[in-house]
């Protein structure tokens, strides 16, 4: 397969395998070997990469990129963030201005994260950074080299241009949803790529050959949000940075969650549909949209069905979808002021959670009319509490209604033990969201970041 895309400024033509990382050719074709390797499974930053395309430039793990999908892009590594005359990226020498390297391992993902967030200016260092982890220098003196570049211009040479390039030189990927549609019937068993966030480690940590795939991110009109009016139609191979920002105003405590998913690196490549798409218990999007109420679109060559999101997920591994079914879109109501989304994982950033609960309860003159409420991290599938809302609905709106109903939850749920969290922690915490949904609804202060003395 040949693949074509700008590589700090210089186009290059690949003859490539369809799963060969840009990490592996970076270091092994190009001997660039600035790009790190350290986990190899997007969780240090250490391989962090610029790419730019139509929708901007933004920061990728390398390590879990398949060359397929730079295909007219524009890439841009550290070795590429020094001027060409030399002269260092600002944020080059705020490392050293500040003493923000110590053995440097790190260093060439934490300045591609910051020149980018530096080109895009912005100012959110903790989240920009998040998905970056240095084991030896500690964080403050990065934080303020991030922040001491912050007011410098953008090199010239830091705004990459996409290639434009001519249908002859496109890869034999579907560039919209018919021609996707068509390719999954003809390929029943083919694979699915979408953003690679989790195909990428079924590569990179378990050395899967995968030849017979499509990749997603041609497909523009899977990739559109829409506002139908009182709805959100989201298409599947949305980014996740696409669907926060577009839950920012609608649904703030859906949006703060996926804040803490995955990191900025994951978010610019996980897609909506790959989440749902792959059916994990511990998915953070799948409570959310059940406590919505969202229905998912699925499409099979010209047929289409809708579903409530909740029945795609029929057991552990097992989703609702015929071969050559993928899931085209999901759509969720714009109004829901009483969600509230609650991620519990060990660590606030990129973690995976060990339980996930989303509530959605609508009180009506003091009185509970109705109940969505869904949990990850409680059975083999993200599932709605339905013992739990049956004992809410038609009970006043208060503490003591949500405490007795809340032994439901040992009804609706016998969580497994794992190295995330015990069945015994996971239920007790599953009933404190449940009670802290009362207090957060009421008005009082829940999350103890914000809690002040
Ligand atoms: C470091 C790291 C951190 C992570 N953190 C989180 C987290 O905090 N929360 C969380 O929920 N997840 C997390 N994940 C998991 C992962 O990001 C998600 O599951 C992601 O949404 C998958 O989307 P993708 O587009 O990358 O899917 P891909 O990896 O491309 O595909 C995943 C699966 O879905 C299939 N698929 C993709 N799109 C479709 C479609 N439209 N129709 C049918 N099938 C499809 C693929 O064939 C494959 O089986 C993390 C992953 C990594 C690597
Ligand atoms: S090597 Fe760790 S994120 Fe890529
Ligand atoms: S400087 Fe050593 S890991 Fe960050």
């Amino acid at each position: 397969m040949n693949v074509s895309f700008l590589l700090n400024g210089e186009t290059v033509d690949v003859d490539t395998h369809p799963t060969q990382t840009l990490l592996d050719w970076l270091r092994e074709q190009r001997h660039l070997t600035g790009t790190k390797e350290g986990c190899n499974e997007g969780d240090c930053g250490a391989c962090s990469v610029m790419v730019t395309d139509q929708n901007g430039a933004r920061t990728l793990n390398a390590c879990i990129l398949f060359m397929p999908q730079l295909q007219g892009k524009a890439v841009r590594t550290v070795e590429g963030l020094a001027a060409p005359d030399g002269n260092l990226h600002p944020v080059q020498q705020a490392m050293i201005d500040n003493h923000a390297s110590q053995c440097g391992f790190c260093t060439p993902g934490f300045v591609m994260s910051m020149a980018t967030g530096h080109l895009n200016g912005r100012t959110d260092h903790d989240d920009i950074l998040a998905g970056n982890l240095c084991r030896c220098t500690g964080y403050a003196p990065i934080i303020r080299a991030a922040k001491a570049s912050e007011g410098a211009p953008v090199p010239d040479h830091m705004r990459d241009t996409p290639l434009h390039l001519d249908a002859k030189a496109q890869i034999p990927a579907p560039e919209t949803s018919d021609a996707l549609a068509e390719w999954y019937i003809a390929h029943p068993n083919g694979t699915l790529i979408a953003g690679a966030t989790d195909v990428g480690l079924w590569v990179t940590k378990h050395f899967t050959d995968l030849t017979d795939v499509a990749f997603l991110n041609r497909c523009t009109d899977l990739q559109q949000i829409d506002d139908q009016g009182d709805t959100l139609r989201i298409g599947a191979a949305a980014t996740m940075t696409d669907v926060l920002a577009a839950m920012r105003d609608l649904h703030p405590s859906y949006a703060e969650m996926i804040r803490r998913y995955g990191s900025e690196q994951v978010r610019n490549a996980a897609t909506i549909g790959g989440n749902i798409a792959n059916g994990s218990p511990i998915g953070d999007n799948p409570p959310a949209l059940i406590a919505l109420g969202a229905t998912l679109h699925l499409r099979q060559g010209d047929t289409r069905r809708d579903m409530p999101i909740e029945d795609f997920f029929i057991a552990y591994g097992k989703q609702d979808r015929q071969s050559g079914e993928f899931v085209e879109a999901v759509t969720i109501p714009k109004s829901a002021p009483a969600l509230r989304c609650y991620k519990l994982s060990k660590r606030f950033d990129q973690d995976i959670s060990a339980v996930c609960g989303c509530f959605n309860v609508t009180v009506e003159d003091t009185k509970i009319t109705a109940a969505r409420i869904a949990f990850g991290g409680m059975a083999g599938t993200p599932m709605r509490a339905a013992l739990l809302e049956a004992a809410l609905v038609g009970r006043p709106w208060a503490f003591d209604t949500l405490q007795a109903a809340a032994a439901k939850l040992t009804e609706d749920f016998h969580p497994m033990s794992d190295m995330r969290a015990s069945a015994a922690y996971r239920m007790e915490a599953a009933q404190g969201q449940l009670l802290r949904y009362f207090d957060d609804i009421n008005g009082n202060e829940t999350n103890v970041l914000e809690v002040r003395a």
